[in-house]
This record gives C-alpha cells, sequence and structure tokens, in this order.
C-alpha cells in the first residue's frame, strides 16, 4: 500500500528527530488533541497499520472486519465511510489501517483544500480503481465540491460542462470505483444529501484508561523508553480519553524522566511531570480551567455564549468548540443549553470552589 498525501500524513519520519522541535514545549505546555503541523511525522511514525495493533473501538473494529472481508469476496470497493467523534481518537489512523488491509492505496486530504472545483475534480480523476480518498474536515467542503462529490460517490461519474451559455454541454466522465472515507468533528454540520451517501457511518468514542494504558506502552516501545504499567496508567488518566494526547505525553513525560531522573517512567516519574506542565488529575490544562473559572467567575457559572467565552479567554470559537469542549461535555464539567454554556457542580468541586458556591450553584441546575 502506498499513501499520497497533501498535508504530510502516513509518511514515515523518524520521532527522535522530532522530539527536537518540541524543545519549547515547556515555554507553553498546552496539549490539545487538534493536529499541529510538528507532530505530524511523529504520530505517522507510530501509527497502527492492522486491526490488531489499532486499540479501542472494538464495535467499530469488528464491524470494518466484516465489511472488508465481504468487500475482498464480492472483489469489490468497500462502501463509502463516515467517521464522526472529537479530534485525535484516531479517524485518519484508521482510514490508513483500512487501506492496508484493503491493500491499496489511500489519497489524504481536507476539506479545506478542495477549494475550487479543479481540486476535487483533479484528485477524482487522479484516483484508480478500489483506491481510498480520504477526506478530513468533511464538514468544511463547501457546496460545489459537494456537488461534484455526489454523482463521483453514487454513480462513479463527474458530470462536466463545457462551453459558454447557449452552447453549454454536460458531458457525464466515468471514474474508476473508490472509496470515499470522510471524517469529522461535526456530523451536524453535513448536508442530509452528503450523509445518505456514505454507506457506514461510525462514531469514534473516547478511550478508557486501560486502553490509553496500551496506547502509551505500545508508543514508548516503539520509541524505545521504558515506562512501567503504573506510570503509563497515570498518563492515560490524564490524557483525555485521547490517543493523540496521549502519546503526546508520553514523549514530554519521557523528556522529564531524561532530564530530571534516569530515564525511566514511573508513576511518581509521570505524576510529577504532569504536574509540572500543569495537567491536571481531569487531564485539563490552563485553557480548559480558564475557561470554567471565567464562567463561574465572571458569569456566575452560565448560561453564556460561546463567542463571549471565546473573545474572554483570547481563543477561538471553533477551538473552543471542536476542541476544548467535547471532553468537557463528556466528563460532565460542562453543560451545552440553548441559552449557552454553564458549568455543572462537579466543575465548582475540581476547581476547589467551597461547598457555599457549589449549592447556589446547584439550585441553578434545579
Ligand atoms: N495511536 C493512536 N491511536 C492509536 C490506537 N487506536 N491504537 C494504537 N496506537 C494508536
Amino acid at each position: 500500500m502506498s499513501i499520497i498525501s497533501d498535508d504530510n500524513k502516513f509518511t514515515g519520519d523518524s520521532a527522535q528527530k522530532d522530539s527536537k522541535k518540541h524543545s519549547d514545549f515547556h515555554k507553553n505546555p498546552v496539549i490539545k488533541a487538534e493536529s499541529i503541523e510538528c507532530d505530524k511525522n511523529f504520530e505517522n511514525s507510530i501509527r497502527p497499520k492492522s486491526f490488531d495493533a489499532y486499540i479501542g473501538q472494538s464495535a467499530l473494529k469488528e464491524t470494518l472486519k466484516i465489511t472488508i472481508a465481504a468487500a475482498k469476496k464480492r472483489e469489490l470497493p468497500l462502501d463509502h465511510l463516515l467517521f464522526y467523534g472529537p479530534p485525535g481518537l484516531g479517524k485518519t489512523t484508521l482510514a490508513g489501517v483500512i487501506a492496508e488491509q484493503m491493500g491499496v492505496n489511500i489519497r489524504i486530504t481536507s476539506a479545506p483544500a478542495l477549494e475550487r472545483p479543479r481540486d476535487i475534480i483533479g484528485i477524482l480523476m487522479s484516483l484508480k480503481g478500489g483506491e481510498i480518498l480520504f477526506i478530513d474536515e468533511i464538514h468544511r467542503l463547501n457546496k460545489v465540491a459537494e456537488e461534484i462529490l455526489y454523482p463521483a460517490m453514487e454513480d462513479f461519474f463527474l458530470d462536466m460542462t463545457t462551453g459558454k451559455s447557449q452552447t453549454v454541454k454536460t458531458l457525464r466522465v466515468p471514474l474508476p470505483k473508490f472509496t470515499l472515507i470522510g471524517a469529522t468533528t461535526k456530523a451536524g454540520e453535513l448536508s442530509g444529501p452528503l450523509r445518505d451517501r456514505f454507506g457506514i457511518i461510525h462514531r469514534l468514542e473516547f478511550y478508557t484508561e486501560d486502553e490509553l494504558a496500551q496506547v502509551i506502552t505500545r508508543t514508548a516501545g516503539i520509541l524505545n523508553i521504558e515506562i512501567t504499567s503504573e506510570g503509563a496508567h497515570a498518563i492515560a488518566r490524564r490524557s483525555r480519553g485521547t490517543p493523540r494526547i496521549a502519546n503526546r505525553l508520553v514523549k514530554r513525560v519521557s523528556d522529564f524522566a531524561l532530564v530530571k531522573h534516569d530515564g525511566k517512567i514511573t508513576e511518581d516519574v509521570a505524576n510529577e511531570s504532569l504536574d509540572i506542565l500543569k495537567i491536571d488529575n481531569y487531564g485539563l490544562d490552563c485553557t480548559d480551567r480558564n475557561l470554567l473559572k471565567l464562567i463561574i467567575e465572571k458569569y456566575d457559572g452560565g448560561p453564556v455564549g460561546v463567542e463571549t467565552i471565546a473573545a474572554a479567554i483570547g481563543e477561538d470559537v471553533r477551538t473552543i468548540e471542536d476542541v476544548c469542549e467535547p471532553f468537557l461535555l463528556q466528563a460532565g464539567l460542562l453543560q451545552r443549553t440553548p441559552r449557552g454554556r454553564k458549568v455543572s457542580p462537579a466543575a465548582y468541586r475540581h476547581l476547589g470552589y467551597k461547598d457555599i458556591d457549589i449549592n447556589e450553584q446547584k439550585s441553578l441546575f434545579q
């Protein structure tokens, strides 16, 4: 299988080389699940290539194994697939595993790179039979690109127009049978007609502590980092259910273990270094805590609009919605209401506010 990537995903490079790029990390110790350019080579070097090596998402893996086996038996390409869920849970990785298992090439791009009609037409026309086209952030596809995709997905045709006004002609250009894998953090923003053209739609779930500890142990093994099971669990607990964050933290903690200790990641070493990185027991970082504190201290616990929050903490709305909020919602620290965001009593407790504040807040929740 080969990987042709528009944004450098799935192209191997040595992880050690990359760790130097992180040396300024301690100045700004915020670790989020969105992809940062300099982390991509590192991510690529540790991506699993088989379902056995891919940890977690077991229900989805079972479905995919059957779908792949059936497609191979029928000697047909896979149905189009849509993966949705918070960033960092392994949507791109899974697409790579699928391509590997099907024994086909994968072409990786993202919706913002398909701005002009010729971008999407060019990619579709360059595909070969059975290949996989992976479009990340597919909810950001513009209307024109979407309309080019409909007949391509449904009937493997491109409807092209030639000529001007009265002499305009429509040409149906056949395409090879391909599989589209779309990934999105916002399934709700996909248009109905586009969503309906995917044969399989699946949500990726946050990982359990045990699953993340396995991911961490695997990554440490690949990077030759010594780690105890307790050390792996200590990192897992603060990784917000997200393998991408877990993998980044392994590297940060490993730097700390090397410089301050003997290089081995134990529970104490992991906890000490994560405390220094200001990642708390819930895995929250400074931005998350600032967001919750802002709502508590300036807006009496909410509700308050996301635009107001974004302006006050100096983040953009998309980062708050796509990166911070999914985990805060899942952890029960934040609630989304029609009138805005509200913090929960658990958030008050977690941030060390007194019972009196919590009681006041509880009455607001009733
Ligand atoms: N790295 C990132 N996601 C992973 C997963 N699900 N399993 C193993 N390694 C990973």
